[in-house]
């Protein structure tokens, strides 16, 4: 059977209860919207149908395949209130096109109609409307994952997998306003590597990547700037993409947009990283946008010649993350903030004009009103 959203069955909770009083006290991931989506498929059956339920634990055998072997990916995306009350999906198009792609890369069943996916999502946030919580900066944040079930220790295909979906309602990323990041170049661990599965949103990403984050923390910075090969190439800061702009760090004009390419399969294809390189192409010209390599020889020589103009990362969480301070082998190169004292001209532009279309205040293709 194909994953089909005319197949979706309803389980709804007749009191869902509310967002807490005080939106200020939901914190990143940690309260969860009533009811979630679940579709099984098994090799012999195909996509079950899917479910809205009330959001439950599940009992999973303990021989499954994410247990063992790591068979799992998920997304990241999030819903929006618009100025009319209306909720509004980004790009969630992207989100299904770069899940199929985690599927394909753990052999799950990836050959679904991505419209179906969507559908289905958004009749999930459909149900939860009223845990969309109003106001700059608030958001449902909306986790799709695919678990491999499959129950047996041998290490093959899966069988058979678990695609759910579950939301949290949460605040602004920086409730007190802007803070720039601080990142420790990292020379030993690698989180992705050419052919690897950096491309890819595996929680296997995600693990390996915490005792370097934690250690860079007890250090006292706040993310580790992922590096890769004996050249020093920069790759993403934390869990986000990386952007270095390079200019005239006196009078502010840009020069080149740099972000590390896709083409090695080391970065994850970022939806915000998308977005931000389509507006910054329309903004400064193409030319001044690279998809290429980036070495930290080149920002720390940019940074003594005063062309070092700004870094930042790009994500789904935060939109924009400024860099203010990058540690290489001991020693910092601090990174301007020119607007404020909070972050550069370009991360600016790019946080207003991609927050003002996951608002609605700007009208694009990119923000998807839900039915
Ligand atoms: C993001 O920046 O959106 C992420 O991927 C972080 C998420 C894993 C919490």
């Amino acid at each position: 059977m194909a994953l089909l959203f005319s197949r979706l069955q309803r389980n709804i909770l007749k009191d869902p209860g509310r967002l807490p009083a005080d939106l200020t006290t939901l914190k990143f991931g940690q309260s969860f919207a009533p009811h979630m989506l679940v579709c099984d498929w098994s090799r012999s059956k195909g996509w079950s149908d899917p479910q809205i339920t009330p959001l439950q634990k599940f009992q999973i055998h303990p021989a499954s395949s994410c247990f063992h072997y790591g068979v799992e990916c998920f997304e990241g995306l999030k819903a929006f209130r618009g100025p009319k009350g209306e909720v509004r999906l980004f790009r969630p198009d992207k989100n299904v096109e770069r899940l199929k792609t985690s599927m394909a890369r753990l052999e799950l069943p990836f050959d679904f109609e991505g419209k179906e996916l969507e559908r289905l999502m958004s009749a999930l946030v459909a149900v939860d409307r009223e845990f969309v919580p109003r106001g700059d900066g608030y958001s449902l944040y909306i986790r799709p994952t695919v678990i491999g079930t499959h129950e047996a220790l041998g290490v093959s295909p899966s069988d058979s997998c678990k695609l759910f979906v579950i939301s949290s309602p949460v605040g602004p990323y920086y409730p007190t306003g802007f803070k720039p990041v601080s990142l420790l170049a990292e020379k030993t661990a690698v989180r992705a590597w050419p052919g690897g599965t950096g491309a890819y949103k595996l929680g296997a990403n995600y693990a390996i990547a915490l005792g370097p984050q934690t250690e860079a923390q007890r250090k006292g910075f706040s993310q580790v700037l992922w590096l890769f090969g004996p050249d020093d190439q920069v790759t993403e800061a934390g869990t986000m993409n990386l952007v270095v702009v390079f200019g005239d760090a006196k009078s502010g004009e840009v020069k080149e947009i740099v972000t590390p390419p896709l083409s090695d399969g080391m970065i994850l294809p970022g939806v915000t990283r998308d977005s931000a390189l389509e507006l910054c192409r329309q903004w400064y010209g193409s030319g001044k946008v690279s998809e290429r390599r980036c070495t930290m020889k080149e920002v720390l020589n940019a940074s003594k010649e005063g062309q070092l103009l700004e870094a930042f990362g790009l994500g789904t969480a935060a939109v924009i993350s400024p860099v203010q301070r990058i540690n290489y082998e001991g020693k910092d190169i601090h990174v301007p903030l020119l607007v404020d004292g909070k972050m550069g001209p370009v991360a600016k532009r790019v946080w207003e004009a991609i927050t003002s279309i996951q608002y609605g205040r700007t009208p694009s293709p990119w923000s998807v009103v839900c039915e």
